[in-house]
């Protein structure tokens, strides 16, 4: 991460949120009308030159356009299902690590009795304050903290926002592993499990390596130059032992082509679409 600028890949994703919502993507049922009002300027001007580009181009050009923006609102989709599941069945405290522009807390109406916990790198979580100011919220409440997951410890950052380790959470972690290092993965992973009341959820995306693929390469390499590479890809068997060695059971892991099936979408060929996973960890406890 840029020590003093917002994620870029915060805005990227965003944006792409942004053109599923304008009708882009082919997932059935992603909707997302409050990206666009976050995006960073230069994001909102290219927002309006790729759509206007891509409503007047051939539509073999539209339907590999679509494939590229399913990555993210595939994943988008697949980690609402067990918030959404979670709420339901009661859970009142969300955390949400590594905010960036997420838009949960102003456009899932299920959040109304929730709190909602945003943790994100204070340069990111400053320009997420400012664009979400004036707009109304969904959630009961919502607090801002902000962590350096490399340098701050999570468990003191939270207890000191609010949130309750003896009441259930359910966390997401969309779109950030990647970019950590191990020790910063497994002490966030450790603050995340010993501020976990029986009910907890973990919700965790993360990106597989590929080996010797060159599309897969050069995004990393467009990553390095905005200071964002991804430290962090790692392998299903590696996820999953990291998780449970922290103390959490893991109950699902799916990928693209799940979710694809699951929202009536194509699957993506493209290189987001092929690393993302989605691991899902329930309090050992929890499960006895
Ligand atoms: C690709 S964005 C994902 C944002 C959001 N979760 C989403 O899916 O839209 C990566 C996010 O990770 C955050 N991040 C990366 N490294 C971090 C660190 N060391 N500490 C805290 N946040 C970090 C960035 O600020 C950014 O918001």
């Amino acid at each position: 991460m840029h020590p003093t600028r917002p994620s870029t890949t915060a805005a990227l994703v965003a944006f792409m949120r942004a053109l599923s919502d304008d009708g882009l993507c082919s997932a059935q049922g992603f909707r997302d009308p409050i990206a666009q009002r976050l995006l960073p300027l230069e994001w909102a001007a290219l927002r309006e030159v790729a759509r206007r580009g891509l409503r007047r181009s051939l539509p073999v050009v539209r339907e590999r356009f679509a494939l590229e923006l399913d990555a993210v609102a595939l994943r988008s989709l697949a980690l609402d299902e067990p918030l959404l599941a979670a709420l339901a069945r009661g859970v009142r405290q969300v955390v949400i690590l590594g905010a960036g522009l997420d838009t949960r807390a102003h456009r899932l109406e299920a959040l109304r009795a929730a709190t909602v916990f945003e943790v994100d790198h204070p340069s990111t979580q400053a320009h997420k304050r400012q664009v979400t100011a004036g707009l109304r919220r969904c959630s009961a409440n919502l607090v801002f903290v902000g962590v350096d997951f490399e340098r701050d410890a999570l468990g003191q950052a939270l207890a000191r926002a609010g949130h309750r380790g003896d009441e259930p959470t359910v966390w997401l972690w969309e779109g950030v592993v990647m970019y950590l290092t191990l020790p910063a993965l497994r002490s966030t992973l450790t603050s995340v499990v010993a501020a976990s009341a029986p009910d907890s959820d973990l919700v965790l995306h993360y990106h597989e390596p590929l080996e010797r693929d060159l599309e897969a390469w050069a995004m990393n390499q467009v990553l390095s130059v905005w200071r964002e590479p991804q430290v962090g890809q790692r392998r299903r068997e590696t996820m999953a032992a990291l998780v449970t060695e922290a103390g959490l059971e893991v109950v699902d892991d799916s990928g693209q082509a799940d979710w694809a099936r699951r929202f009536g979408a194509k699957a993506s060929a493209g290189p987001i679409a092929r690393q993302s996973r989605l691991l899902l960890a329930r309090q050992a406890a929890t499960l006895r």
